[in-house]
């Protein structure tokens, strides 16, 4: 029937409206192919981690750190190597500034290593552990880099550990001490920090599944050491923004889509998806943000919750950082305390060499969600990258799988962006192939080589591809 009032028949308006939705999807696949230019403010960056690239444990008075312990003992680490060298950056960190800045990278997230400041986690400052950093800022600021430092990278003193580790508030106000004595040290020149990398990670892996440091077994630690992460993080916030009003700080996670092994027709596998979701971001994200858990977690966290805490964890912060591999898959398994099992990764899907998905929507899906659920928080991807499919030198220096996969997740980036998130930089994971935890040096993830007998660093083909987008901000058709 036509409707006389505005003159469009019903066949009129569905054909139009089809009309639209195809040229909708058409433009999203055009825009999807298209070069596409980043923002000019864009942070184009790297990252490592202290104990996976610094070497030197026992130089200048550096302490014990878990994983010191964690590595030394036999069957720990897959290669059977061992963390004492890792990429020598203890020494060689102006050649790591001289690369960052050839491949024209404004940042660099690097973490600094807590028993290096303070052997045993705390007392009097370790002066020497500290001018490494001090001289890491410099050589990074003379060459226009500007840092993001991680102030806890799974390496915690292991005297703290002894004394309680995660499971007590008093590690908690070590760690704002130690992000206090860093802020006055160096705060003059460093404004941008990240409290912690990957809570949910060092939590799980090293408390619940043990294979990680502290390498504990233990599911009933997920509440109280979720809880003083979060106090830690909350301590050290307010310490620090006490000290100087122009600090930059945020937290980086671990973040992924959580689906259930099977698909969502699957329900118990979904309920355990839902459930895990909330231990591996909201647990983390809710009370630093909204300044309360996930209801999921009131149990849990029953007798761990103190008066004042929440609002002590409730501080907020400058920027998200999204670590973002791959998605995670849940099953329910009634075999184990937690009922929560981990899902197998769908058949034919294509992974990298360490078995992570490629699933470049996750990114996309990840930006996309923190948007939606917190608002227009700034968010930075601090780190996303891929393993090598391991074969000879040639073969690692022609890294063709990681400009793939790279350039896949900066167009996730770039859709994000397009859909209204406010995304401010990309880091890789990593600037050098360099010691990948209980994966030894069998997991590489760089854009540069490093030949671990010789030390001999050695650009791949990604390190120059990449090099050019940061220095136009163009990401290729
Ligand atoms: C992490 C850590 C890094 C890893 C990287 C590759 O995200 O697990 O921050 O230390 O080396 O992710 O697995």
């Amino acid at each position: 029937m036509a409707n006389e009032k505005n003159g469009w028949t019903r066949r009129q308006f569905a054909l139009s409206l089809g009309a639209a939705v195809l040229a909708a999807g058409c433009e999203s696949k055009r825009r999807a192919s298209e070069a596409r230019r980043f923002p000019s403010t864009f942070r184009w960056g790297c990252g490592s981690s202290a104990f996976q690239v610094e070497g030197a444990l026992d130089v200048d008075g550096r302490g014990e750190s878990i994983w010191d312990v964690f590595a030394k003992q036999k069957g720990h680490i897959k290669d059977g190597s061992t963390p004492s060298l890792t990429c020598n950056s203890y020494y060689r960190y102006k050649e790591d500034a001289a690369l960052i800045s050839a491949a024209n990278l404004n940042s660099y997230k690097f973490s600094i290593s807590w028993p290096r400041l303070f052997p045993t986690g705390s007392g009097s400052l370790n002066e020497r552990g500290m001018d490494y950093y001090d001289r890491l800022t410099d050589a990074l600021l003379q060459r226009h880099i500007t840092p993001y430092v991680t102030l806890f990278h799974w390496d915690l003193p292991q005297r703290l550990y002894e004394l309680g580790g995660w499971t007590s508030r008093d590690t908690g106000e070590r760690f704002a001490d130690y992000a206090v004595a860093i802020t006055r040290r160096l705060g003059d020149r460093l404004k941008n920090f990240i409290t912690l990398n990957e809570p949910n990670v060092h939590l799980l892996l090293g408390h619940v599944i043990g294979n990680h440091a502290p390498g504990l077994h233990n599911g009933k630690l997920i509440g109280p050491v979720t809880h003083q992460l979060n106090l830690a993080q909350g301590r050290a916030i307010q310490a620090m923004r006490a000290l100087r009003n122009d600090l930059t700080i945020g937290v980086g996670l671990a973040l992924a889509p959580v689906r259930p092994e099977g698909g969502r027709i699957h329900l118990l596998n979904d309920i355990a998806a839902l459930a895990f979701d909330e231990i591996w971001s909201g647990a983390f994200l809710d009370p630093l943000l909204k300044g309360k858990y996930p209801v999921a977690l009131h149990q849990m966290l029953a007798d761990v919750v103190q008066t004042g805490d929440m609002s002590t964890i409730h501080q907020g912060c400058d920027f998200i950082g999204v670590n973002y591999y791959s998605p995670t898959y849940l099953k329910a398994d009634f075999s184990g305390p937690s009922f929560l099992g981990p899902g197998g990764t769908p058949a034919g899907v294509t992974q990298d060499a360490s078995g992570r998905e490629i699933d470049p929507s996750g990114l996309q899906e990840v930006l996309d969600r923190l948007t939606k659920d917190y608002g227009a928080l700034r968010l930075i991807v601090t780190e996303n990258g891929c393993s090598d499919p391991l074969g000879d030198h040639a073969a690692i220096i022609n890294d063709e799988f990681r400009i793939h996969y790279l350039s896949a997740h900066l167009r996730a980036v770039i859709q994000a962006i397009d859909n209204g998130s406010r995304v401010e930089g990309f880091f890789v994971w990593s600037l050098l192939d360099n010691w990948e935890w209980d994966s030894g040096f069998t997991s590489k993830y760089g854009l540069v080589a490093q030949n671990v007998d010789t030390g001999e660093r050695t650009p791949k083909k990604s390190y120059a591809w990449f090099a050019d987008i940061a220095e136009t901000g163009l990401l290729p058709a």
